[in-house]
């Protein structure tokens, strides 16, 4: 606004007079924070192996969007990599607003050299969670980043705020560029054992000289003696779970996935692929040293467990020497008992508020009947027409050319079923665009049965859903009886143990075409997906909001493709506000059409 009222032309006054209607009409109160992203490869060198990843702005791990419940976020992004490109919001449940989440099924992606604006509302939501490039084995070269929701002043924070806020991924790596890697998939064979194990992008600090090499750069992280900092994990990696662990500091866990939880101390926590906890911890331990911080594989062969560690350092403000002896250790390579119970003593804090003022604890998910079951049962990768493939059902989900979302507004027919299977079927797999048709406001049951080798977790857009039981064996209806129907926390990703089962319970409340996949990435790469559609059969323009006005076609809708703006001017009109710009954008979009094919 001062922008504007620094200049005086009638032009904008006129342009004034339209923001106020667009902020009236459109804000409904809630801040815009705007964001200008330009996605590109850079080199690094994180196990000292020059390698191309990809950065935001230059910076790897990307940006954190830091916002509030409710505030509206666009994100311009200018896609400099030389393939498509596609962002997706780890967590965020984009309501009424599938169209931005950013998957194969909602969105066609963004053609290398093109910039696209995504623009949604974290309505309803409070925590921490993470984006990543959803396409093309990409999250293995980066691409990351934060999504910090904070509390509305108006509801408290179920704990003192907190001194600081610390954000920190770690992940599984290989030294080989996500091209390779995708390639080695491509031609059916397994990727082996990651290199090495990441905290925020940066290789092992040199712990011990006969395991680390020497010129390592390593993350340091600084802090100050008796405060008690917010620490966001985030296990942004490929396929390996990860212990994290600070040496001799209690984890007070207070978050995940954007549920309070009831606070309990850990001294170290199993962190999946997909998955986001906060921690309180406190900065009590002697100020005039250094301490470890280490994230290290789980369930993986003893003889690789000093290559897959991660080890940063936290640093004291007064430290004076470095961290020393050996590193705080973790449970027992193999004992999924423990890593199960421990996921088993996450619990949902019911009197505690989100975001909104009631406490979380009043949506009495355990006595709401259920409408709908499906079981999935997972199978280890096998051979389909002579591709290696992951199933669901015995379903390997392949991704038409035409988003699936854009098929339904656009009755495009042929490009998907609506028939997948309830129930396990253990039969001869098939490659298929076959998803789940939901029913809009049913609560369904949904069971994941591990019948593989490896552990895996599974990750649904669209919504939070109640983890409400997890054991080892064979689901059974009986299982029903130990399920949690009081404290299970709300999530949107979780593990389920090889030769176990997981069972979660969601409310389909939010209109849109929703994927549910593993977050394991070579899983997923290799089908282990699928989609609910959840539509309002009222027709209605309240549960769902419309196709937005800069939508990308592709495939059978290719025709309809505007032309891209990224290769106009900017306005000769300097102005700081993008809801200005936005106004332009209506003007300029009764430009050209062209059809460009996006088939690459
Ligand atoms: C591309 O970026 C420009 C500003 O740099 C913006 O005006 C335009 O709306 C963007 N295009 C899309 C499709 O988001
Ligand atoms: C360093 O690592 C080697 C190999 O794992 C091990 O034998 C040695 O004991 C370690 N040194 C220290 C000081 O822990
Ligand atoms: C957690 O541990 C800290 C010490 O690090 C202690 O002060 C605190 O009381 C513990 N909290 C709980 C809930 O156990
Ligand atoms: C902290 O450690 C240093 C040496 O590392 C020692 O000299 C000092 O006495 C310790 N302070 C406390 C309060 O234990
Ligand atoms: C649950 O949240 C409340 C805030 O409503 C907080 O006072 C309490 O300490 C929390 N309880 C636990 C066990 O974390
Ligand atoms: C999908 O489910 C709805 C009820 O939610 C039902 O009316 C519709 O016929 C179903 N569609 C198919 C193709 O099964
Ligand atoms: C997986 O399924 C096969 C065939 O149904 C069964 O024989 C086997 O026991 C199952 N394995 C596990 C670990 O559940
Ligand atoms: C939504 O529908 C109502 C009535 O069906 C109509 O009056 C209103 O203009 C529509 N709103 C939008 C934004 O299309």
């Amino acid at each position: 606004m001062s922008m504007l009222s620094s200049t005086s032309s009638s032009v904008s006054f006129l342009l004034f007079c339209i923001l106020v209607l667009l902020v009236e009409g459109s804000l409904g109160g809630d801040p815009y924070a705007y964001f200008e992203w330009e996605v590109s490869y850079v080199s690094a060198s994180p196990l000292g192996v020059k390698q191309e990843v990809i950065a935001i702005n230059g910076q790897y791990p990307g940006p954190i969007v830091s916002v509030t419940t409710n505030w509206n976020v666009v994100v311009n992004i200018k896609n400099n990599l030389d393939e498509p490109f596609l962002v997706t919001w780890n967590g965020l449940q984009q309501r009424k607003n599938s169209w931005q989440d950013g998957v194969l099924g909602t969105n066609c992606p963004i053609p290398s050299g093109w910039n696209w604006t995504y623009e949604f509302q974290v309505k309803d939501q409070i925590g921490s969670f993470f984006y990543f490039p959803s396409i093309n084995f990409q999250r293995a070269a980066g691409g990351y980043g934060g999504i910090i929701i904070n509390n509305r002043d108006v509801i408290p924070l179920p704990f003192g705020t907190p001194d600081g806020d610390i954000t920190i991924f770690i992940s599984d790596w290989y030294s080989k560029d996500y091209k390779n890697l995708r390639k080695i998939l491509d031609d059916g064979n397994d990727l082996g054992i990651p290199d090495g194990v990441l905290i925020n992008g940066f290789g092992p600090y040199r712990y011990n000289d006969s395991v680390v090499q020497d010129g390592i750069s390593f993350e340091r992280i600084n802090v100050d003696p008796g405060k008690t900092y917010r620490i966001r994990v985030h296990n942004v990696g490929i396929s390996t779970s990860l212990n994290f662990r600070i040496q001799n500091h209690n984890l007070l866990l207070v978050e995940t996935e954007g549920s309070y939880t009831v606070q309990q101390n850990y001294t170290n926590m199993d962190i999946h692929v997909g998955q986001s906890f906060s921690f309180l911890v406190t900065m009590d331990q002697n100020a005039s040293n250094d301490y470890y911080i280490v994230a290290s594989a789980r369930f993986v062969d003893a003889s690789t467990r000093d290559k897959l560690t991660g080890v940063g350092i936290l640093h004291y403000s007064n430290s004076i020497s470095p961290a020393s002896g050996p590193l705080p250790d973790g449970p027992n390579e193999g004992d999924t008992y423990f890593s199960m119970n421990q996921a088993r003593s996450i619990r949902w804090n019911v009197s505690a508020s989100a975001a909104r003022p009631n406490p979380q604890g009043s949506f009495r998910y355990g006595q709401i009947t259920v409408t709908d079951v499906y079981a999935l049962l997972n199978r280890p990768p096998e051979l389909i027409n002579g591709q290696l493939r992951t199933t669901l059902n015995g379903i390997s989900y392949i991704a038409p050319q035409t988003p699936l979302k854009l098929a339904q507004l656009f009755n495009v027919p042929g490009v998907y079923k609506l028939d997948f299977p309830n129930h396990m079927m253990n039969r001869p797999a098939k490659v298929d665009t076959s998803i789940i048709n939901g029913t809009y406001k049913g609560f369904m049951e949904i069971i994941f049965q591990n019948n593989g080798s490896t552990i895996q977790s599974y990750h649904l857009d669209g919504y939070a859903f109640f983890v409400v039981g997890m054991d080892f064996g064979t689901w059974t209806e009986n299982s029903r009886g130990t399920y949690n129907k009081w404290d299970g926390v709300a999530r949107s990703t979780v593990q389920v143990f090889p030769g176990a089962w997981t069972a979660i319970l969601v409310y389909l409340d939010n209109v849109g075409i929703w994927n549910l996949r593993a977050e394991n990435l070579n899983t997923w790469y290799l089908g282990q997906e699928v989609y609910i559609s959840v539509v309002n059969p009222e027709i209605s323009n309240k549960t769902e909001l419309p196709l937005p006005d800069n939508a990308i076609f592709c495939g059978a809708l290719s025709s309809l493709q505007k032309k891209t703006i990224s290769g106009e001017k900017k306005n000769d009109i300097e102005v700081g506000s993008i809801s200005v710009k936005r106004f332009i954008k209506m003007r300029l979009s009764s430009s050209l059409f062209i059809s460009p094919s996006l088939n690459s």
